[in-house]
């Protein structure tokens, strides 16, 4: 029913757009924030660049059938991201349908939208075979419709280069945007989206310290998902490598009794980390912060429309830089040019300009070193990254607290593989993470130097705390950085402790990758490495299954279940076997219908010398494969590394599967991979 009182309905963007005097709508597809920010971003330059106020919407919360009254003067942007296996993100389904859907009719009564210009870009993985599937539709249905596009469509691939596809793209899409528009470019002004102010007495339970909702401080209750992360006490932490002389790998078991959280085997757990003491601290004196860490500060918005503070307030600088924003990820090319107006020096306003104009060595230099910003701005004004960060060795920089606010997106959670199954551990969500650490490419500013993963650094310190182990953690920077970098777990009001309880902000994300409802089909897992994570939830999850059948059916209910195959491989069956005492059990309980096949890459070669992987074993075992297959309606379920891993496993399957109906991998076995893959019987959970 549509609404006669425009503006009265807040599900009406026409009537928003006019009272706000708005003439650009910006929709975004995003699921985790990607999109979100980076439509965000189009607002703000289209202010900045022409003066141009936006109404930036999430498609789920207005009507898409008034899209064909957006008056002449303005344009549509669409930002959209392919989540999956070419879906669309939970809050553009509704929007995706709308264009797809024949009868699906605007506000005139037809599927016409003459004359409406709109901007299109889109989010994607190229480790994906759908790559930008969602974008590329919309763009399509606008066009069919009869609407015109604004410039090229934009693509970014978020498996490489997404700051660099949007970089790319916008200049010329900001040109073609102002012809369409009959605007100019330079109407606008360098407006600042917040404002930041000191407060001087602010009762100290009021001010947020980490906590993730408003609700933390009202004690209001509410459902726990992304937007109100549970602080899930741990249980049970453990290491699960035997030789941990250059590698981690930490088992976490997430208490979740009483939250009201269910998981399902296969789905995610979102952790929330924070950011490393080193990097706060740099970053705090860098920003000359350095006796103001503890500051109570309020955020204001001066565009709520367009700018959300993106956490609860009031809190304090430190917290800011800690617990809310990315400051350990690779500083982006676009923040060093809108930095270099506050440089404490020509030399280092010189740095950054060239940084952020000269792609090449934007790539060589910081992608390529894996620099932070706060790195960056030490090396732009001389200061030696490696030292411990003072408030001597560390320059100054006059930037206004509120640009922080605005260029440095919020810190994300990071997803992982369930490795539990809630039959057997209802109120208990496990992960399994191996600890990322790795060196970045030397250049002449800064010579090799280790990069350590956030979330996983987070979560062994976390572990080490929770067992009250005194592992050699580094808390700040220096030349010999081979220990792994500490995190301020026992920070003000506990932050990540209470009492005596350890505690990690986490959600879950629901999955599709899931077992076959019917015990009776053959499932084919393949998980080297961390990718054995939900298969040991699936694995516990037949368990389950048979302890019930064989209570109620006898000890042959499992005779006519089909065979479970794990192919699992890591480097040796004595350094790096993840849950090596569990399988055995799993397989007794299974009663023969659990196989567990291992490539132990660095403990047996090929006669050639060269390595054995899961793809070899997948091989030696093709009769049966096939047969589960294409005679068993066998489901296959590959996690892990996407890039080579993954890609390998699907070319031999391909072979697999192309010669055993007589044809070849290339052609019959890659069609029966995308059949497998479009019937939902071979399916992914992988990671670059
Ligand atoms: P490697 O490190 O000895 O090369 C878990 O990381 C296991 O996956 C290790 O045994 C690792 O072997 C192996 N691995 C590395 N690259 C792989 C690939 N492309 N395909 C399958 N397994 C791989």
């Amino acid at each position: 029913s549509k609404s006669a009182n425009g503006s009265g309905n807040p599900r009406d963007f026409i009537a928003k757009m006019k009272d706000g005097k708005k003439r650009l709508v910006i929709f975004y597809g995003s699921q985790t924030g990607t999109a979100e920010e980076y439509a965000i971003r189009l607002a703000k330059e289209a202010k900045s660049k022409f003066g141009l106020a936006s109404l930036v919407c999430d498609p789920e919360e207005y009507d898409f059938e008034n899209l064909d009254q957006l008056p002449e003067d303005c344009a549509a942007f669409f930002v959209m991201a392919t989540y999956g296996e070419g879906e669309p993100t939970d809050n553009a389904v509704q929007l995706m349908q709308n264009l797809q859907d024949d009868s699906f009719e605007f506000s005139n009564g037809e599927r016409k939208l003459d004359g409406l210009k709109y901007v299109v870009f889109g989010l994607g993985n190229k480790t994906y075979e759908h790559y930008n599937s969602i974008g590329r539709a919309v763009d399509d249905q606008l066009t069919k419709m009869g609407a015109t596009r604004i410039g090229e469509r934009g693509e970014g691939d978020d498996d490489k280069s997404m700051e660099e596809d949007y970089l790319e793209w916008k200049d010329g899409m900001w040109e073609a945007f102002a012809t369409a528009m009959g605007v100019e470019e330079g109407q606008g002004g360098d407006t600042a989206d917040f404002a930041v102010s000191e407060l001087e007495s602010h009762p100290a339970e009021k001010v947020y310290l980490g906590e993730y909702s408003a609700r933390a401080l009202t004690k209001t209750k509410g459902i726990h998902d992304a937007k109100n992360p549970f602080p899930a006490p741990i249980s049970h932490a453990r290491e699960l490598f035997e030789d941990t002389k250059d590698r981690n790998c930490v088992h976490i078991e997430l208490n979740t009794e009483g939250s009201g959280i269910t998981y399902q085997h296969g789905d995610h757990v979102g952790v929330w980390p924070s950011n490393p003491d080193v990097e706060v601290n740099r970053l705090l004196c860098a920003l000359g912060l350095t006796g103001k860490k503890d500051t109570v500060i309020g955020i204001e918005s001066l565009d709520p429309a367009l700018a959300k503070v993106p956490f609860p307030v009031p809190t304090t600088y430190g917290t800011v830089l800690r617990h809310y924003i990315d400051i350990s990820a690779v500083a982006g090319r676009q923040i060093l040019g809108t930095l270099s107006k506050f440089a404490p020096s020509p030399e280092a306003e010189a740095f950054m300009k060239n940084l952020n104009t000269n792609k090449e060595e934007y790539h060589r230099v910081i992608a390529g070193g894996c620099l932070k910003l706060g790195e960056v701005l030490q090396l732009a004004a001389g200061n030696d990254i490696r030292a411990v960060p003072n408030s001597e060795n560390t320059t100054a920089w006059p930037i206004p607290f509120d640009i922080i606010v605005s260029a440095i997106p919020r810190l994300q959670p990071r997803y992982y593989s369930i490795s539990s199954s809630p039959k057997l551990h209802p109120n208990s969500i496990h992960v399994t993470v191996v600890v990322l650490k790795y060196q970045s490419i030397p250049s002449e500013h800064v010579k090799e130097k280790w990069v350590y993963g956030v979330g996983s650094n987070f979560l062994l310190n976390l572990k080490n705390a929770a067992n009250g182990e005194t592992v050699p953690l580094i808390s700040d920077a220096g030349e010999e950085r081979v220990a792994m970098p500490s995190y301020e777990i026992e920070g003000p009001r506990g932050a990540y402790k209470l009492d005596t309880v350890y505690k990690a902000p986490i959600h879950v994300r629901r999955s599709t990758f899931r077992l076959p409802t019917n015990p009776k089909s053959p499932v084919i897992m393949i998980g080297p490495g961390t990718g054995v994570a939900p298969f040991r939830g699936f694995v516990q999850e037949r368990v389950a299954l048979a302890r019930r059948s064989i209570e109620k059916n006898g000890a042959d209910a499992l005779a006519d279940w089909g065979r479970i195959s794990l192919f699992y491989g890591c480097r040796r069956s004595t350094e790096d076997f993840l849950y090596k005492d569990e399988w055995s059990k799993y397989a007794e309980e299974l009663h023969g219908k659990f196989s567990m096949h291992c490539a132990f890459s660095r403990e047996k070669y090929k006669p050639d010398g060269s390595k054995i992987y899961v793809q070899d074993l997948i091989w030696d075992d093709r009769e049966h494969i096939a047969d589960a297959i294409l005679n068993g309606k066998g489901y296959v379920y590959i996690c892990g590394e996407a890039k080579n891993m993954s890609k390998q496993v699907e070319d031999v399957l391909a072979r697999i599967l192309g010669e055993a109906k007589g044809g070849s991998g290339d052609v019959e076995g890659q069609a029966e991979v995308k059949l497998l893959k479009e019937r939902s019987r071979l399916m992914l959970d992988v990671w670059s």
